[in-house]
Formats: structure tokens, sequence, C-alpha cells
């Protein structure tokens, strides 16, 4: 049976009658379990509009936005379905639990997901673990991973849970995202701003010995002035890219129920973080790649964003809707720039990016 109806037809059925965060779980577990068996032939993602990036081969554009695998659990499984990286995250220094349940919800007749996680970690030398075990199948894959702060710890030292979480993680991963837009725990936004994200990214980059790329995850939530002021200070602190976006607090016009607190993501999200990608792409003027994510679901909406000039994108909701065969279906669909139609794409900076590696496995 095809794929795409296998999933919609039979698979979705059963994952959808589940709520919300148990479905994820029973998918992550059957990814896990899936991970160990997969031959490493399946392991060489689709070579298609092949690009590199701060050092960093990539085979393709497409990949897996953090969130999904917090824990880097089933890394070679993503691999699979062709994702060109995968970022997992966020991980807290310390294991925290996240908050009480309920805390996923499914929108389906938005195609979005409203969550209020609030970081659920198995903490940062477990990850780091797992991680470890990721890189012996997937020595040169480019894993991303995300980092965060512990709930319990107050905003002004959160800059030390960052650097712990880096110096922890750093070894396995090919770059690091800090996290600074997730909604769900107190103040962390905050951190976007002025003094606190100029303080965070130096004690960063002084923490980076391994001098791996840093990017910036920003939140779609934020005023166009602000958002000036965010772009400079990550140019002038020598970030790797900027990633737009997290989730949404807003809620546009919805078919479902949208009263939960969280952050919105999936397809109604779409129009808010294509605005705030494009008004990065203005502001940055090619002085630091923009990562797209927010509400792709579909391979125009994928050209339309590597038009406006995003280096990379990213996915999570969409993949719960459509199943494991989108992202296969967006690369089939991924228009190649003329001239670059038959052979695969931009030379890589293949030097550093075996460096870099080495360096991770
Ligand atoms: C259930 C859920 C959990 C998420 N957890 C994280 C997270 O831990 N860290 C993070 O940076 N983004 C997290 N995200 C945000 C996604 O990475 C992404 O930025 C957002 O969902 C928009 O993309 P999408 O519409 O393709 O899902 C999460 C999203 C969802 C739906």
């Amino acid at each position: 049976m095809h794929s795409k109806l296998l999933y919609t037809a039979i698979l979705r059925p059963i994952l959808f009658s589940l709520d919300a965060e148990a479905a994820h779980n029973t998918a992550l577990g059957m990814a896990h379990l899936l991970s160990k068996v997969i031959p490493c032939s399946k392991l060489q993602p689709p070579r298609r509009g092949e690009r590199s990036l701060f050092g960093l081969h990539l085979p393709n554009p497409v990949g897996l936005a953090a969130g999904l695998d917090k824990n880097a659990a089933a890394v070679p499984f993503f691999a699979s379905l062709g994702f060109g990286h995968v970022e997992v995250g966020t991980v807290t220094p310390l294991p925290q639990l996240g908050n009480p349940k309920p805390r996923m919800f499914r929108l389906p007749r938005d195609g979005a997901l409203i969550n209020r996680m609030g970081f659920p970690s198995i903490g940062a030398d477990q990850v780091a673990m797992n991680l470890a075990r990721a890189r012996e199948r997937l020595p040169d894959y480019v894993i991303g991973v995300n980092i965060g702060k512990n709930k319990e710890t107050p905003i002004q030292n959160a800059k030390q849970d960052y650097c712990v979480a880096l110096r922890k993680l750093a070894p396995f991963a090919s770059y690091i995202t800090i996290n600074v837009s997730s909604p769900n725990t107190p103040e962390l936004r905050s951190l976007q701003h002025g003094e606190l994200l100029a303080g965070l990214l130096t004690a960063l980059q002084e923490a980076n010995a391994l001098n791996r790329p840093l990017c910036l995850k920003i939140a779609p939530d934020i005023q166009d002035t602000d958002l000036s002021e965010i772009v400079e200070v990550a140019i002038a602190h020598k970030i790797a890219a900027l990633i737009a976006t997290n989730t949404t607090l807003q809620r546009p016009q919805l078919s479902d129920e949208g009263s939960e607190t969280g952050g919105l993501s999936g397809a109604p999200l779409f129009p808010i973080a294509s605005r705030v990608i494009r008004e990065v792409l203005r502001l940055s003027a090619g002085r630091v790649p923009v990562i797209g994510v927010g509400g792709i679901g579909t391979a125009a909406q994928l050209n339309e964003l590597l038009k406006a000039g995003v280096s990379l994108v990213q996915l999570y909701t969409a993949l719960v809707f459509e199943g494991p065969s989108l992202v296969d279906t967006l690369l089939r669909g991924l228009e190649m720039p003329l001239g670059n139609r038959s052979a695969p794409a931009e030379a890589g900076d293949s030097h550093q990016a075996r460096r870099t590696h080495a360096a991770s496995s």
C-alpha cells in the first residue's frame, strides 16, 4: 500500500483516537524501535537542493524542527524519512518533567497543534548519551541540538544553564540552537531582548570551545522594531543563523477551538511566520542566513520561502497530519534554481564540514 495512504487510512486514525501527547509518545516509541533496525543504506537522505551552510554539508534543505525528538531518541528514523537535518531538543541542563498534562492539543480542521509542554527533558547528560549512540550510526549527518534553561533557574542566571547545556552537548552536535522563544517557560522570551540577549550570546560564544555554529531561534510574536534589534545583536555576536519562528501566542481565525493556553503551530502559523521570516530576511540583508519554520506543509510553501531567501526550512506539525511520506513529497516538489537542475547543487565547503563532523563523532 502507498505509504501516504497507509498513514492516512490506518495509522493516523489509530493515533488520532489517542490524546495528542499519547499519540506523540506512541509514534516516537515506534520511531525509536525502528531507528535500531533501519539498514545503513536507508540513512542517506535524498540529495536534492544540496547546499552548504556555516561549514556543514546538507543533502537537501528540509529539516525536522525541534520539539518532536526532544531527547534524541530516534534520529536515525527521521534521517531515513529523508530529512536533510534533524534538530533535537529543547534539552535542559537538568532533567525536568515539564508542565502538567494535558499540554498538547490537536486542531484537526486547522491542521494545527497547541502545546504548552514547558521543556520536558531527560537532561543534558542523558541526551548526550543518546546522541553518542546516534553518532555511531550517523557520523556525518547534520544533527542540531536545541538548548534551553530549566524552569527553576531564575532568568538572571539563565546564561549559566545555556552554557552547561552547550558544553555537554556540543561534542555531538553539528550546530547548537539557542532557544529563547518558547512561550511555555515563564520569562524565557525576555531573553530575546536588550542586555539579556547580548549577555547570553557573549557568554555562549565564550563557552563555545568547540566552535560550533550557534543559531538563535526567535518567536513570531515580536514587534518589528524589536526584530531589528535582535537581528543586529545576533550579527554582532556572530550568530551562524536565525531560525524563525517558534510557535505563536496569537490566535488567528481557527475552525477548531483555540482557547487552550500555549503555542500554536501548523497551517495557521504559516502566514504569521512567513511575514516574520521575510522581515528578518529584509533586516539582515544577507548578513546572516535565515532558517524558515512555521506551518510549512506543501512544496509550494517550501519553494516560496526558498525563493524569498531562506537557506533551509524546518517543519514539525505537518508531519503529524500528513505522515512520514511528507518529506519525500516536499523534496519531489522542490523547484531547483535554473542551472542547478541536473547536478545536485552548490559545492559544499566539504573541508570544514569534514572537520566539524570528525569533531562531532
Ligand atoms: C508539541 C511541540 C513541541 C515543541 N517543542 C519545541 C521545543 O522544545 N523547542 C523549540 O525550539 N521548538 C519547539 N516547538 C516548535 C517547533 O520547533 C516549530 O518552531 C513550530 O512548531 C513551528 O513549526 P511547525 O508549524 O512546522 O510545527 C514545538 C512544537 C510543537 C508542536
